[in-house]
């Protein structure tokens, strides 16, 4: 009998009744391949420190670390009207915040998804598409027409560089996207263009880093907000740095905007360690990268968030049927060997298979990939799947670890949102574990000082927030950018 790991995650479901030897070893070796001790967590967290002070040096490093200029905490006095829209990865999401004033919000969507087509599509028509959706939405919810001009805040989920708030030049399309001539090219004149082509009383104030819209919605809400993190298709993370501590800004700020002013910073961490330097990759996550349309670029990103979760899994499973022959005998692969044919939902839907024989996983491969499994192989496909949601959920916590070391947190709540977050079973629980590995709190620490919490809805209410905040810096006169941006 084959012996699983001493550092297998304590709390794998079911048994391995009926799993002959051989498999019992892949398991283990997998064990090996994918699990990350809490050794090896706090020396990535000790490497991403120092990876988030190159980005706001003057040389720059692999984490972009973009200044989101946003330069004061919302006070939850933020009041008014705002539209917000938010491009994320499968929906675009038109939404209309009612401020109250008073760290209440009201907020009215709705969801249009991106046709397929248009995540490889042309530059027209994705921006055409957004402005067409925005105009169903005003003429749905303003019928007798709008005064003026509605102030609109632009979540864009992508990394994007500011000089200043209204302006965002996409360094590279994440998470799938593959669209030309939208790269190095500032993305909110073309959409201020859309929306004057569908004729809708719009005007773009700000644009908006999902995460930091994540920041800006929980402080609003709660005072005790520190970062504001996406775990979903993508992965990064948000916080407030003070101008004086960013090298990169020096002599680049207008003298309205002190040294110890605040400023809202968008990491774009999912870029860490592209350099390949602590990462523990396996040959799945270099498979998964060099056939990626930006080989190179997102390598924290593509070995947790959502968007690979699913190709993970299929990778392995290949490996076992094709190469290893322990698996799928005999049966068509011929689906299987489809890219990306599974999202994280899948891997997601089989850890929480509430049946004994598995059979919701049966059901779930066989109706997505044609292949009938037998019970061993079904448990071992749980077993890895739990593997993955593990390394996903404890690798993600390294973005945490980093940032409150650097910032010297002692106790914060980490506003979080994403599917993974949402919805993946027991992310938050093996979160949480990874972080008190990674912080090593005493026993006698009886709560845990830094807890990831649900965020409000960044890319609404956080880009709504912000658009308020912007709207006051301007009526005041003060700089939203660096000077003469
Ligand atoms: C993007 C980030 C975004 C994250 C979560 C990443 O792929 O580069 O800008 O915050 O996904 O949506």
């Amino acid at each position: 009998m084959v012996h699983l790991g001493p550092k297998a995650p304590q709390h794998r479901k079911g048994t391995f009744s009926g799993v002959n030897e051989q498999l019992l070893a892949v398991i283990k070796e997998y064990e090996g391949l994918l699990t990350v001790s809490g050794e090896k967590l706090r020396q990535i967290v000790d490497h991403f420190v120092g990876e988030l002070n190159k980005g706001l040096s003057k040389a720059g490093g692999n984490i972009p670390m973009i200044p989101g200029w946003v330069m004061e905490f919302p006070t939850g006095k933020e009041k008014g009207d705002y539209l917000a829209i938010d491009l994320g990865g499968t929906n675009l999401r038109v939404v209309l915040v009612k401020l109250g004033g008073d760290r209440t919000f009201d907020s009215t969507q709705s969801k249009y998804a991106i046709p397929a087509e248009i995540r490889t599509g042309t530059r027209d028509q994705l921006f055409d598409f957004i402005g067409d959706c925005l105009k169903k939405f005003v003429d749905e919810f303003f019928p007798d027409g709008v005064e003026g001009e509605l102030p609109l805040g632009f979540t864009f989920s992508y990394p994007a560089s500011q000089d200043k708030i209204n302006q965002g030049v996409l360094q590279q399309w994440t998470k799938g996207f593959d669209i030309d001539d939208v790269e190095g090219h500032d993305v909110v004149p073309i959409l201020q263009a859309s929306i004057e082509k569908y004729n809708v009383p719009i005007q773009v104030v700000a644009l908006i880093n999902d995460t930091t819209g994540t920041l800006v919605s929980s402080m609003y809400t709660d005072p005790e907000a520190k970062l504001g993190l996406i775990f979903g298709t993508g992965v990064n993370g948000a916080y407030y740095d003070v101008t004086g501590d960013i090298p990169k800004l020096e002599g680049k700020l207008a003298s309205d905007i002190p040294a110890d002013s605040v400023m809202a910073i968008n990491c774009e961490y999912g870029s860490f360690d592209n350099e390949h330097l602590v990462l523990p990759r396996t040959k799945y996550d270099i498979q998964i990268d060099k056939e990626s349309p930006r080989p190179g670029k997102q390598s924290f990103e593509k070995m947790i968030s959502g968007y690979y979760l699913g190709e993970v899994l299929r990778l392995i499973l290949l490996e076992l049927a094709e190469e290893k022959k322990l698996i799928f005998v005999n049966q068509d692969l011929s689906k299987l060997k489809k890219a990306y044919v599974w999202d994280a939902s899948i891997p997601a839907r089989i850890e929480e298979d509430p049946f004994e024989n598995l059979s919701d996983t049966q059901d779930l491969i066989y109706g997505s990939v044609g292949i009938q499994t037998t019970s061993p192989e079904r448990k071992v496909i749980r077993r890895l799947c739990e593997l993955i949601g593990d390394r996903s959920a404890r690798l993600s916590m390294c973005g945490i670890g980093a940032i409150c070391k650097k910032r010297g947190y002692k106790t914060a709540h980490c506003a979080a949102d994403g599917s993974v977050y949402n919805k993946y079973p027991d992310f938050k629980v093996r979160a949480a574990r990874a972080l008190r590995e990674i912080f090593q709190w005493s026993d006698e620490v009886k709560e845990d000082p830094i807890i990831i919490v649900p965020a409000e809805d960044g890319s609404g209410v956080g880009a709504a927030v912000i658009a308020a905040l912007t709207e006051q810096r301007l009526k005041k006169g003060l700089s939203v950018g660096i000077i003469g941006a």
